[in-house]
């Protein structure tokens, strides 16, 4: 009876204050073959395993021939999704129902899956899969579940299962890339939590959670990387409840405050409304230490407290926290001013902030999962551990402007020792595109002793620029024999040199001159191929002469030559005194006609009528 009354007013306490916009985080599903089923799915992602935030999978998709909801250990049907080396991963296709969801992914990733796939079993809107609330026994797996898990739409989830019994090959890429937003330089994130330390499982990732991340997270806030607020959900007594005891010992300030009794049994142990103290002390030392500009102190505090004050050694009080808030330093009168009077009816500013804070915003939905942590205004999903938080928080910065920490070993991931990620490689040259970072393994062309490759960097990759060749021979063909060397590489590419044909890459295989009749062809040739080139040499007493692929006589070229010369200087000696005859004797011509006129001047000639005559003549 009294468990049903707490129950009615504990629903009403949701209804009173949660309107219901809560928003299922997703990831998208890129199917890549075959070709009926191309194109994206959106997903919703599991809250337990480990998503890859600002990471990429491929698989392939894999619908179990038994234990299709596997509720049980795929074991018991002998049956493996092991990848084999240079295989790709397996994402099991599971039917939602029988069990809970984390116990699908267990028994799935102990078989090797590498994700799952939930296919629901009702045409509806897109749920979020979560962890059980309640301990049943035998959930110490939770904490061990690493594979991201999705899930699909009913009428998805038909058409892959019809595809594979059609027995295609379903390949699929989950992106987590775009589930987190990543504008700029700066991270801001919240994380909604409880100071109650006895709500099974949730409770106890939370607080082993907190322990584990608050080194990173310190380190990222002192640093001005982050920017984190703590916050706690708190509920409000509907009126007509609030004289009633169990809003009493649920609630404080006169109902306006309330948070559900630890162990849910309101005869023993602590009250709803000492977590909603305890709670109220974690915001007030946030906000206190904020103040005075050391906001990271709320990981101390909250982890000291959880060591120092648990329930279970019924140390949950305000003792306890004030032992606690002294020994870090933190103003106690500033924080029992921040507190107030939990028994006056009056509005408490800190709370009803968190309450206001409550209802989603923008693209936050009503946050009514805890503990949940947001980053970028987005609801994280996926187990609170270290590595994986870690991983969404990175995938919350713009690119390239993520903290040393982010690119640690410790959040890195190791797909290139895999297969070398699917990536190009070169292993000759020891050149790899593949490069494993937070956000998964990239494949980028690499840049080697400066020069920068260029490519798809899946398939190929390809020195550029000057001094290409001095690395690996710019991913050209080269080889040496009998002492020469003949290499592929050029400017702009690869080539096969002279005398050798191939595509320059992986091959470049010596012509035969010879036998091609490419060169040597004479009748009088004797050809012989040689590697990179050949030999001709001519029959008898003849000469190759290469540029013109023919044998001359050796004897003709001479005599040819000489009587050729020979004949040039015979002409030029007859033309040089045939020069000389006219000269001379054109000379002597002129003389004579001189002489004649001088002499004439003296005395009279027998041939002067002559000469007048010929002159007359010459004047008409
Ligand atoms: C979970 O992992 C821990 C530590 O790696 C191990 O001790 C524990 O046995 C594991 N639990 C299960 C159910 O496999
Ligand atoms: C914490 O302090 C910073 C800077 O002083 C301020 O911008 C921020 O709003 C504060 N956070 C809260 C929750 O008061
Ligand atoms: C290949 O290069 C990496 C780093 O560039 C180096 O650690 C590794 O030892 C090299 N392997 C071989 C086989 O040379």
């Amino acid at each position: 009876m009294r468990g049903k009354l707490w129950f009615s007013v504990w629903v009403l306490f949701l209804w009173g204050s949660s309107f219901g916009r809560f928003v299922v985080e997703k990831n998208s599903l890129k199917v890549t073959s075959p070709e009926s089923l191309k194109g994206t799915h959106e997903c919703a992602i599991g809250n337990f395993g480990v998503p890859q935030y600002g990471g990429t999978m491929v698989g392939i998709v894999s619908y179990p021939k038994a234990n299709r909801k596997a509720c049980k250990s795929f074991d018991d049907f002998d049956i493996s999704f092991k990848s084999k080396p240079g295989g790709f991963p397996t994402f099991l296709l599971l039917d939602r129902g029988d069990c809970y969801f984390t116990e699908k992914a267990w028994n799935a990733q102990n078989a090797g899956a590498a994700a799952i796939l939930v296919a629901d079993d009702k045409v509806e809107n897109l749920i979020t899969m979560d962890t059980p609330e309640q301990y049943s026994g035998g959930e110490s797996y939770l904490q061990n579940i690493t594979i991201p898990s999705a899930l699909i739409s009913k009428s998805f989830g038909d058409d892959l299962k019809k595809a594979l019994e059609n027995g295609d090959m379903v390949n699929v890429n989950l992106d987590w890339r775009e589930s987190l937003p990543h504008p700029d330089e700066r991270v801001e994130y919240e994380f909604w939590t409880n100071s109650n330390d006895e709500c099974g499982p949730k409770c106890d990732s939370q607080i082993e959670f907190v322990k584990g991340f608050k080194g990173a997270a310190q380190v990222m806030e002192k640093k001005g990387y982050t920017q984190f607020t703590p916050h706690y959900i708190t509920w409000y007594c509907p009126e007509p409840f609030i004289p009633s005891k169990q809003c009493k010992s649920q609630c404080i300030n006169n109902g306006r405050y309330c948070a559900p009794d630890p162990e849910q049994d309101f005869t023993r142990g602590y009250e709803g409304r000492d977590v909603v103290i305890q709670n109220l002390h974690q915001v007030c030392v946030f906000k206190v230490a904020n103040e005075s500009g050391k906001p990271w102190l709320w990981w101390d505090y909250v982890t000291d407290f959880s060591i120092r004050c648990p329930m279970k050694e019924k140390k949950y009080t305000k003792e306890c926290a004030k032992e606690v808030i002294q020994s870090l330093g933190i103003d106690l009168e500033k924080i029992n001013k921040c507190v107030g009077d939990p028994d006056a009816n009056e509005e408490n500013p800190v709370l009803k902030a968190e309450q206001d804070a409550q209802i989603g915003k923008d693209s936050r939905g009503d946050v009514t999962i805890l503990p949940t942590l947001v980053i970028n205004n987005r609801q994280y999903r996926g187990k609170l551990d270290k590595g994986a938080v870690l991983k969404a928080i990175c995938a919350g910065f713009q690119e390239t402007t993520e903290p040393a920490v982010c690119l640690s070993e410790e959040i890195e991931t190791n797909e290139c020792l895999e297969n070398n990620g699917g990536c190009w490689e070169d292993e000759a040259a020891n050149i790899t595109a593949c490069r494993d970072t937070f956000r998964g393994r990239v494949c980028e062309c690499p840049i080697v002793q400066g020069v920068k490759f260029v490519g798809d960097g899946y398939t190929h990759c390809k020195a550029s620029g000057s001094g290409r060749c001095e690395i690996n021979n710019g991913g050209c063909w080269k080889k040496t024999k009998d002492g020469k060397t003949y290499s592929a590489c050029v400017d702009d590419g690869c080539k096969c040199p002279p005398g050798f044909k191939g595509d320059g890459v992986k091959t470049c295989e010596d012509v035969d001159e010879c036998k091609e009749k490419i060169a040597c062809q004479c009748s009088a040739c004797k050809c012989k191929n040689t590697w990179g080139g050949y030999d001709c040499s001519c029959s008898g007493d003849l000469l190759y002469m290469q540029e013109h692929d023919a044998c001359i006589s050796k004897k003709a070229t001479t005599e040819v030559g000489w009587s050729f010369l020979w004949v040039i200087f015979f002409g030029l000696a007859v033309a040089g005194i045939g020069a000389y005859v006219v000269y001379k004797y054109r000379i002597r011509s002129y003389m004579d006609s001189e002489i004649r006129a001088i002499m004439a001047q003296y005395m009279p000639l027998d041939n002067q009528g002559e000469a007048a005559n010929h002159v007359l003549h010459g004047d008409i």
